[in-house]
């Protein structure tokens, strides 16, 4: 191979220092030492070695001006250096590589065909061309951390700092131009979600499929899908004169605009950056360090109790000087204290949240939780925390107007007072380079992972546009609404678990009392539920479930996931559920509130279908799923505890049998895929119950009578519906109300009508056609 090699370059031309190559033909090569480098037209830019490290690396520079090289695109930027024998060459079958004795070639470019010659422009584009003149491949198409006047940044691409600044490899921070029209700085390894987001420029009003593009003058803009120029990110409005523009991610993760005089020295100056506070980019300190402001430089500190784990980088982030003793030695607290620090905010792991306290409280009650390790206290929330902390910064004193928090850790009684912050010495201001994450970025991208995995389900189908944008990038931190509870606190609350209110198919249902005298219904998942679910999917689905809030879904509040004990926390309903309801109280509701009860459950099920972020199949809609509360309003509830389920395997939902006998559609029994429309089938059963007010199965009623859906059926087709509802009804409403539930129990579920169509029908606003069903031949 390495004679095939030499043979293909054997007539390669040794290109004279002085004469400058502009077009690399096939069969000729650039060498790090003979200075060949290929040059644009006007000499601006240059594409060939580069020295890096002990060797070199390929890429393309600013050649004019005498100071140093800037480069502006690396290929296969995580590659080691090259030693001084490599050479680029365009072998005599099209392929643009990188050889070097004794080592495998490496394709530089990947092209679908062979290319003739590659050219150097003087946009700074390495482009190769074929025999039909036809650019195959272009470098302005693989950009690595530099954004070059005519380089369009399209909807899904980012580009990614480099980890040095004299090493080019893939480094620590991100800026993508996202599909949703935002452009959004986030670490690497993190998801596209706000609580990793560290600059956005919040445009999404340009619309979807914008891209991102730089032009001669340094004018950052954005066009629209259409290509129209809809935005100017940096208002820039220098006129050219010379100077050249690039946009950079650097390696400290700020995204800067440079202009390089090139016709002089080559100097350059930046002319516009984000974020403004070198704090920002987050993981910049590691993990459980924060990032301090000193002089606008940012200095890494750990926490008190913390050391750094490694001095000489102190990017990579803060160790505990200390052991905490496990939960299992439940020791007296007294061998730690809490220290403070003002002003620090950080990404919060919080498993329980403590409402009005003080923070004298808010120390307690983390000293005497062993699974406590700090807290963050703002307001008069105490948010207890697990390590590792990451993504600390202090803030200033008004940011967003709220008060600012304070971190509390906890530490051994030793370390602890020695702790000092950061001492005085090691404040001193960092050099960039210093700064700038070496291994950091790889024990980052580990814990980012970890909370990753908390929020994947979520941010998926998850984009910006929800959230509201405050004057900095603050607004883009979820608020989370969902309470963690440990489990003392829901047994004080329920007593100790004293008075049930219900059991159903996935566990029992108390009653208690939050603190504020807030009534709450505590279900206790039973254990052989809870082995069912993975932990994480447990963690997945209550964030789920917590951001779903509609007026006929009961609200989930809270969770708590304490050792094997698995809890939910719901608003608590007074009117209990729509069994005892329709059947145990004195006054049976009348026509009109029978109908609007099945209207509130049409809607929270279309809801539930069709219009939060992930659909969900309820599986056991019935009657004791569905609360009142106390003003004879239905809520479902229950919701989304079958499974939750993502729109692409929305058509093969195999889970075994989980709903009640008698409400669940045939194609459960007939292994046919599990649809929302299963849950129409189970709303028409409930919506019987309702409209007849009468059980689904009643062994006190004649034999004809006792299996309502068949009396049903039976009085439909013998037309005397009027024997099914006592009262005095419209006998006009009752046949309509009749043919809506015949449609939703149909026993092809396409034939069923969707939810919306449902609320249709009972609303009057379609005609109700005449139902099939009436010879169907199902068995109950
Ligand atoms: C490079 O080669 C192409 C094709 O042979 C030619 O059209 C072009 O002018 C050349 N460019 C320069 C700068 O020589
Ligand atoms: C390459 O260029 C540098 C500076 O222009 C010069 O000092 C050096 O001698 C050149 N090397 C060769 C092999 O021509
Ligand atoms: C560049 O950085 C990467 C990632 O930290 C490292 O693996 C590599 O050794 C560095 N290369 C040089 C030449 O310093
Ligand atoms: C470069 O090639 C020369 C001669 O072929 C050889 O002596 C030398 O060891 C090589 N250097 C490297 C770094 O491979
Ligand atoms: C070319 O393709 C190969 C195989 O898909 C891949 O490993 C390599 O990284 C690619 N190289 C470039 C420069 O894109
Ligand atoms: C060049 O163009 C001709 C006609 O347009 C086409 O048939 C041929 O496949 C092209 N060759 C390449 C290498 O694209
Ligand atoms: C955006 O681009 C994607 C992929 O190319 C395409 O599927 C989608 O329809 C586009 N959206 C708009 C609004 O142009
Ligand atoms: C792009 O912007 C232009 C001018 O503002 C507007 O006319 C056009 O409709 C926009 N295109 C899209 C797809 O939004
Ligand atoms: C480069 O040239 C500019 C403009 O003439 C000058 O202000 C600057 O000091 C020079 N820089 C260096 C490092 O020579
Ligand atoms: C605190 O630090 C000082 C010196 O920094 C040391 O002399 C002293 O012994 C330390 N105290 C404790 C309790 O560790």
């Amino acid at each position: 191979m390495v004679l095939s090699f030499l043979l293909i370059f054997a007539h390669s031309i040794a290109i004279n220092a002085q004469q400058r190559n502009f077009n690399l033909s096939r069969g000729s090569s650039l060498s790090p030492t003979e200075n060949s480098s290929l040059f644009s037209q006007s000499g601006k830019f240059a594409f060939g070695f580069f020295p890096f490290g002990d060797g070199f690396a390929v890429g393309i520079w600013y050649e004019s001006g005498t100071l140093q090289k800037t480069v502006v695109w690396t290929a296969n930027r995580n590659d080691p250096p090259v030693s001084r024998n490599a050479t680029i060459g365009l072998t005599n079958d099209g392929r643009l590589i990188v050889h070097e004795v004794g080592v495998q070639e490496k394709p530089i470019a990947n092209t679908t065909g062979p290319a003739l010659f590659v050219s150097m422009l003087d946009s700074g584009n390495l482009v190769l061309y074929n025999s039909n003149l036809t650019i195959i491949w272009q470098s302005f198409d693989y950009p690595t951390d530099t954004l070059l006047p005519g380089l369009l940044l399209r909807a899904g691409d980012e580009l990614v700092s480099s980890i040095f600044e004299t090493n080019h490899s893939m480094g620590s921070f991100r800026i993508k131009m996202q599909t949703d029209g935002n452009i959004v700085m986030y670490p690497v390894g993190s998801l596209d979600a706000p609580d990793f987001a560290y600059w956005a420029s919040v445009t999404n009003f340009v619309g979807k499929n914008a891209t991102l593009t730089l032009d001669g003058n340094g004018r950052l803009y954005m066009l629209n899908s259409s290509g129209a120029e809809v935005k100017n990110i940096n208002n820039a409005a220098v006129p050219s004169d010379g100077k050249m523009y690039r946009a950079t991610i650097d390696a400290d993760g700020i995204f800067r605009v440079y202009s390089h005089n090139l016709i002089e020295n080559g100097s350059q100056s930046i002319e516009w950056y984000v974020p403004d506070d070198r704090c920002r980019p987050k993981g910049i300190c590691g993990i459980n360090g924060y990032c301090d402001l000193i002089n606008l430089q940012p200095v890494c500190a750990c926490p008190p109790g913390f050391d750094f784990i490694k001095h000489e980088e102190k990017n990579l982030g803060c160790n505990r000087n200390f052991i905490l003793e496990s939960c299992a030695f439940k020791n007296d607290h007294t061998e730690y204290t809490i220290q403070e620090l003002q002003s620090i905010v950080w990404l919060e792991s919080t498993y329980a949240i403590l409402p009005s306290m003080t923070i004298e409280e808010c120390k307690l009650a983390c000293l005497e939780d062993c699974n406590c390790e700090a807290a963050q206290f703002q307001g008069q929330e105490c948010k207890k925390q697990k390590l590792p902390l990451t993504f600390g910064r202090r803030t200033s004193q008004q940011e967003d107007g709220k008060p600012s928090p304070s971190m509390l850790v906890k530490v051994g009684m030793d370390s602890g007072r020695n702790g000092t912050i950061a001492p005085k010495e090691s404040r001193k201001v960092l050099r960039m380079d210093i700064l700038v994450i070496g291994l950091a970025c790889i024990s980052f991208a580990l814990i980012v992972l970890a909370f990753s995995a908390f929020l994947i389900f979520r941010y998926r189908l998850w984009a910006y546009k929800k959230i509201p944008y405050k004057s900095n990038d603050q607004g883009l931190i979820e608020d989370v609404s969902l309470r963690v509870f440990t489990y003392n606190e829901l047994e004080v609350a329920t007593s100790g678990f004293s008075e049930p209110l219900g059991s159903g198919s996935f566990g029992t249902v108390f009653k208690g009392t939050l603190s504020g005298q807030r009534r709450i219904a505590v279900k206790r998942l039973d254990l052989k539920v809870v082995a069912e679910v993975q932990e994480m999917e447990f963690l997945n689905e209550m964030r789920s479930i917590g951001r779903i809030h509609h007026r006929n879904l009961v609200r989930l509040l809270g969770y708590c996931h304490d050792g094997s004990n698995r809890l939910l926390v719901y608003d608590y309903m007074s009117n209990g559920t729509l069994s005892s309801y329709l059947f145990k109280s004195q006054l049976k509701p009348n026509w009109v509130e029978r109908i609007n009860i099945a209207l509130n459950i049409a809607r929270g099920l279309l809801y539930l279908h069709e219009e939060c972020e992930t659909r969900i199949i309820h599986c056991d809609l019935k009657p004791s799923n569905i609360l009142m509360d106390e003003y004879g309003h239905a809520k479902i509830a229950d919701f989304g505890l079958a499974k939750l389920l993502m729109p692409e395997h929305s058509r093969t939902f195999t889970e075994p049998i989980r709903g009640t006998r008698g409400y669940i559609a045939p194609e459960w029994h007939m292994d046919l895929p599990i649809t929302v429309k299963a849950d129409v089938y189970s709303f028409g059963i409930v919506f019987f119950v309702i409209i007849c007010c009468r059980k689904r199965l009643d062994n006190d009623a004649p034999e004809e009578e006792a299996i309502l859906v068949k009396w049903v059926k039976d009085c439909f087709k013998a037309n005397e519906v009027s024997k099914l509802v006592p009262e005095e009804v419209d006998q006009q409403s009752l046949e309509r109300m009749i043919k809506i539930g015949l449609w939703c129990i149909e026993e092809d579920p396409a034939a069923r009508p969707s939810m919306k169509k449902v609320i249709q029908m009972l609303e009057g606003i379609v005609e109700i056609l005449e139902p099939p069903c009436a010879h169907s031949s199902f068995q109950y």
